[in-house]
């Protein structure tokens, strides 16, 4: 793998490779000093265009335990605010020597655009309503971490799917990886066409709350939003929240996912964000080794030759 733009870019082995990967390096977190030599001398750019808490940290986070040098570029901070363009800001960086840029973009097809410009490895950390590669891999590995396997395994990804970067690379990612992926939304939050999708469609969430394994919430993303699209957050709620009375009817086992940050009261009720089959702060925790599975995997020696990735680390 020498970058990471797209789950559309990913077999299925690809990706249960990266989940590998990402146990060996779970297995590293649990030790004394949870670090490893593996990118020493590697320099990693964190080029965050647009807001973040959870994934800049885990990129930031997952580099270090890596052992790479991490350089924090904050767009509000630099040249662009004098009018630079984006591609001169990437060559620039370039220029100095790095070895991957990790980038979050407002804008779909940013990650494209700078992989054409740069020889850096280029990992998508979410670009406009397109893809969140990383996130459908921390997601795909806390689902399987819980079930074994996601062969088979009915998820539900339920609300803003039409503004929703996660809901893409989620139900690619899911789907390939054997899921059966159900969008749940309103018409008016789902995009015109759902061609490609690997997914069926509902827009009554009690009509397949039953039986679900795994009941995904996105975030209503407001600023995505033109006017007119939502009747009031307190409908929202009603129609396609996860209230008290729905997680009830939940299955023991089934998983309660949002990917962060959550609207409590509009997506998934407070009480309910704490129900212990609610994995929100899991699925963060996993965003490290996951991250850093996805950074050695374009980096690494092996550059994805799975045996040499293990016994690397492994050895390491
Ligand atoms: C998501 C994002 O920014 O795409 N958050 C995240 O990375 N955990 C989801 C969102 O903003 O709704």
């Amino acid at each position: 793998m020498r970058e990471l733009i797209s789950i559309d870019d990913l077999s299925a082995q690809d990706l249960a490779d990266v989940l590998d990967l990402a146990t060996q390096f779970a297995e590293v977190q649990k030790r004394d000093m949870p670090k490893v030599p593996a990118l020493r001398g590697r320099t990693v750019v964190l080029a965050f265009f647009e807001d973040s808490t959870r994934t800049r940290t885990s990129f930031d986070i997952a580099a270090r335990r890596l052992s790479a040098d991490v350089v924090n570029f904050s767009a509000g901070a630099s040249s662009l605010k004098k009018g630079e363009s984006l591609r001169d800001t990437i060559e620039t960086i370039t220029a100095m020597g790095v070895d991957a840029i990790v980038v979050r973009h407002a804008s779909s097809g940013v990650p494209t655009a700078i992989s054409g410009w740069t020889d850096a490895a280029v990992v998508n950390a979410g670009d406009g309503w397109h893809q969140h590669p990383t996130q459908a891999l921390l997601d795909s590995f806390t689902i399987r971490d819980h079930f074994g396997s996601l062969e088979g395994k009915r998820i539900a990804l339920v609300g803003d799917i039409l503004h929703s970067r996660v809901a893409r690379s989620n139900a690619a990612a899911f789907s390939k990886l054997g899921a059966e992926v159900v969008v749940v939304a309103p018409k008016t939050l789902l995009p015109s066409t759902l061609d490609g999708w690997p997914v069926t469609v509902e827009t009554n969430l009690d009509a397949v709350i039953g039986d679900l394994d795994v009941a995904y919430f996105l975030r209503i993303q407001k600023e995505r939003m033109g006017s007119g699209l939502l009747p009031s957050d307190r409908e929202y709620r009603t129609r396609y929240g996860l209230t008290v009375e729905r997680a009830a009817r939940l299955a023991d086992d089934a998983l309660i996912m949002h990917p962060g940050p959550m609207n409590r009261g509009v997506e998934i009720d407070p009480e309910v964000a704490d129900d212990p089959r609610a994995v929100v702060l899991g699925q963060v925790a996993n965003g490290v080794p996951v991250r850093m599975a996805v950074l050695y995997s374009v980096l690494g020696p092996g550059r994805f030759d799975h045996e040499d990735e293990l016994e690397a680390v492994a050895a390491s």
